[in-house]
């Protein structure tokens, strides 16, 4: 860029949020018109119908875009919304590639939404680039990254298997909801659209619900600009103001969350009552080098499994004070959960069930000392 938005910073502060040219407004307004007067039929100047475009959702979409490293955004009501479009880029017969551990909402949308539809799909350990390359299923044109995934913090080598999926004719998608455009780009690794659920890191304090999807391939702009308007589930202007809102203290929040998950990291990986600690920042995870290479920094989910099994992680969830047991992720606020009986309910008996020893956490920005104290009492209560 040379426009003097060259910063990350910069550009989640400014880009697409020039001051109102009719009032000066530093901050974009919420425009709540459905509607937008014409000067003569058919000309107008860039918004007829709320559906096809806001000005507030523009700023928002234009954000993300420039923060991605993309030509073009694309807001939508929800996470799912977003992967639903995204999604619905392939005909029936033509097949996506999922991860062995997606999120279980990809996995319910994939399985029980669109492969009724005549969509295909397969299941796969995205880790295992060999078995993926031999046991490549004919008629994929999909391959869907999560990295790091939900809930088990899975690292995927994002250049990799667009090096692989590309070289067999397939597009592939980044959910990169963890690791925020702060800590990954997944669009200069290769990738041909990246989605979010802007619920969490992006919108950042657990007050909105909404998704998105960027890209830099004109045509599939084109075409997924066509199912936001013909599916129509987009987000009203006042999500799409505080999703750009939270965008704006992105870099600074996503710093304080690796630095509060480094220590809770720590303290769990010396801790008795947990046998295992899943946290791409530390040197034992197996996707650690990966993502020292392709992530700013580790991102502020980690998950542990509780030594004693499932009522061990149950009791856990249920003794933390400060850590709020609740789904959801990436706000303000440190949560706790037990996947496999709340968020990933959706997956139990399917290829993608969750271990009921896990426990998320996602890792707010809270007095470091003080979550590290509350999860230490929380275990040694065990
Ligand atoms: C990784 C990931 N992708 C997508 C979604 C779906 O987003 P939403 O809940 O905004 O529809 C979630 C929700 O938890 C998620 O964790």
């Amino acid at each position: 860029m040379t426009d003097g938005m060259d910063g990350f910073e910069t550009r989640a502060i400014h880009a697409g949020q020039e001051p109102d040219p009719a009032t000066g407004a530093v901050v974009p307004p919420i425009t709540l018109s459905s509607t937008f007067a014409q000067d003569a039929v058919g000309e107008h100047r860039g918004f007829e119908y709320a559906r096809s475009g806001n000005p507030t959702r523009r700023a928002y979409e234009e954000c993300i875009a420039s923060l991605e490293g993309a030509a073009r955004g694309f807001a939508f009501a929800s996470g799912m919304a977003a992967e639903d479009a995204v999604l619905r880029l392939l005909p029936p017969g033509e097949r996506v590639l999922i991860p062995n551990d997606a999120y279980g909402g990809t996995f319910r949308l994939v399985a029980r939404v669109l492969a009724p539809a005549g969509i295909e799909y397969s299941v796969a350990d995205l880790t295992d680039l060999d078995a993926c390359a031999r046991d490549w299923p004919d008629g994929t044109t999909m391959v869907w990254i999560e990295t790091p995934t939900n809930p088990t913090l899975t690292v995927v080598d994002i250049a990799a298997v667009c090096a692989l999926a590309h070289a067999r004719g397939a597009r592939v998608v980044v959910d990169n909801t963890f690791a925020t455009p702060y800590l990954q780009l997944p669009l200069a690794l290769g990738a041909d659209i990246v989605v979010h659920s802007a619920t969490k890191y992006l919108g950042g304090h657990s007050d909105v619900v909404g998704g998105c999807a960027v890209t830099n391939d004109p045509q599939l702009a084109e075409r997924i600009a066509f199912l936001q308007n013909a599916t129509g589930a987009v987000p009203g202007p006042f999500d799409c103001y505080l999703v750009l809102r939270g965008m704006k203290t992105l870099a600074v929040r996503m710093d304080r969350h690796c630095v509060n998950a480094r220590a809770v990291a720590a303290m769990l990986a010396d801790h008795p009552a947990v046998s295992r600690v899943l946290y791409p920042g530390l040197p034992d995870h197996p996707g650690h080098d990966i993502a020292a290479l392709q992530m700013r920094d580790f991102g502020g989910m980690v998950s542990f499994l509780a030594a004693g099994g499932e009522d061990a992680a149950l009791a856990v969830v249920a003794a933390t004070r400060l850590f709020t047991l609740a789904e959801s992720l990436g706000g303000v606020e440190s949560l706790i959960e037990h996947p496999a009986r709340m968020t990933h309910a959706s997956v139990v008996g399917s290829p993608l069930a969750v271990d009921p020893a896990l426990v998320r956490l996602s890792v707010g920005i809270e007095t470091t000392a003080d979550l590290v104290a509350d999860l230490r009492q929380a275990l040694d209560s065990l």
